[in-house]
């Protein structure tokens, strides 16, 4: 079987380095903290706070874990909050019904059972927002009410949680801090990706968030892990994967962990009878998956401006370039440094490119290899 995972969180002999991260976040929350995790998207943030939820869990700690992707107003926000604190008592179906209509039973919630036996809970309802306030500070003080009454330690994990200025907006956020940082019992980690968004929530001094806890920046895996990683698997499937090969693997796939395993994954499959790794079968699986996502790259491609379908060239042909150089802005026909920053800040809201350490890259890798290899 294909041993290589993307797109799902990774845990135990999948889940390689991040151990002082792991040990350092796992330490701040079991005392209290409130702590953020910040990496653009695919570099392993829910992976590793729900590594460090299982090593609380066995340490008795109460862990509720909120992805607030899946919350897309503040009602459902209220109603998810409603569910985590049912969850944090670990109640069963009816009183965990219960319990939650007495904390929002304005929204008029409406019960289900999921397949797998766990409470599915929609609303029925937009009451008045100053209700709705009202519901998510009571609910908000539960973890630490819980934490006191119980005298066991509580966490919460917020992911995505730069989500929380389409959801509630500044008094959302000025609400969350003002109760959260009261709470001396109980730990929270608010992770996001959407880089310059939470970067500006904890680093403005006018944010409801600034100053409140220590702020992680989770960094690529060091290559060496992921090299070793690839070895021992391809090696446990008796492929034949040299060390120049590994290599490649990690930069061909520009050192991000997702997308790292999404290449070996491809290559396994692709040399499964073989068993034998080349440079050219890692450069033929990079132009493959590439090729699969043709229709979506085409659909952004064609929807930009000529200004922006050059500023992508350049940054596909020239990853880490210096694009307000003199050469880079004659080279792609970008007229002035004025003109670079415009683009790139309407590319960043678009999502299509990211601010990452080495400078500005594709918020989708591959499809920077597209544009290189299909639009100059
Ligand atoms: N510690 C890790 N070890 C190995 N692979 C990882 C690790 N962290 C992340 N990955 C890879 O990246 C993918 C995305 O991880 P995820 O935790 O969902 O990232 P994020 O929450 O930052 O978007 C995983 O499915 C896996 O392929
Ligand atoms: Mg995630």
């Amino acid at each position: 079987m294909n041993p290589f995972v993307f797109g799902e969180v990774v845990k135990d002999a999948n889940f390689i380095d991040r151990k002082t991260e792991l040990e350092t976040i796992a330490k701040d929350l079991l005392d209290g903290q409130k702590v953020f995790l910040i990496a653009p998207r695919r570099y392993g943030k829910t992976s590793l706070l729900l590594a460090a939820a299982e090593k609380l869990k066995a340490k008795g700690v109460r862990v509720i874990y909120l992805d607030l992707f899946k919350t897309a107003s503040i009602e459902q926000f209220a109603a998810a909050l409603g569910k985590a604190a049912a969850e944090m008592r670990k109640l069963g179906f009816a009183e965990a019904v219960k319990f939650i209509k007495d904390f929002v039973s304005g929204l008029r919630p409406q019960f289900s059972v999921n397949p797998d036996g766990s409470l599915s809970l929609g609303v029925d309802a937009s009451p008045p927002q100053k209700e709705v306030f009202q519901m998510i500070e009571n609910l908000l003080a539960y973890p630490q009410e819980f934490a006191t009454r119980e005298k066991k330690p509580v966490v919460v994990i917020f992911d995505e949680f730069q989500e929380i200025v389409g959801i509630g907006g500044e008094p959302l956020e000025k609400l969350m801090r003002a109760v959260i940082q009261k709470q001396r019992n109980v730990g929270y980690a608010f992770c996001g990706s959407k880089k310059t968004m939470m970067n500006e929530m904890v680093s403005k001094r006018s944010r409801a968030f600034f100053g409140l806890g220590p702020v992680t920046h989770l960094e690529k895996i060091p290559s060496e892990y992921f090299e070793k990683y690839l070895a021992v698997n391809f090696a446990k499937g008796g492929f034949d994967c040299p060390e120049e090969a590994l290599r490649s693997i990690v930069d061909s796939a520009g050192g991000i962990p997702y997308y790292i395993q999404y290449l070996a994954h491809e290559l396994w499959d692709l040399k499964t009878e073989e068993k034998k790794i080349t440079a050219a079968d890692i450069d033929r699986a990079v132009a493959l998956i590439a090729k699969r996502n043709t229709p979506l790259y085409q659909n952004l491609w064609e929807n930009l401006p000529q200004t922006q379908k050059r500023l992508l060239q350049g940054l596909a042909a020239n990853p880490g370039a210096a694009i307000f150089s003199g050469a880079f802005i004659t080279r792609f026909q970008l007229r002035s440094s004025a003109l670079v920053k415009k683009s790139l800040s309407l590319l960043v809201s678009k999502d299509i490119i990211e601010r990452a350490a080495a400078g500005y890259v594709f918020t989708d890798h591959w499809m920077g290899v597209w544009v290189r290899q299909n639009c100059s």
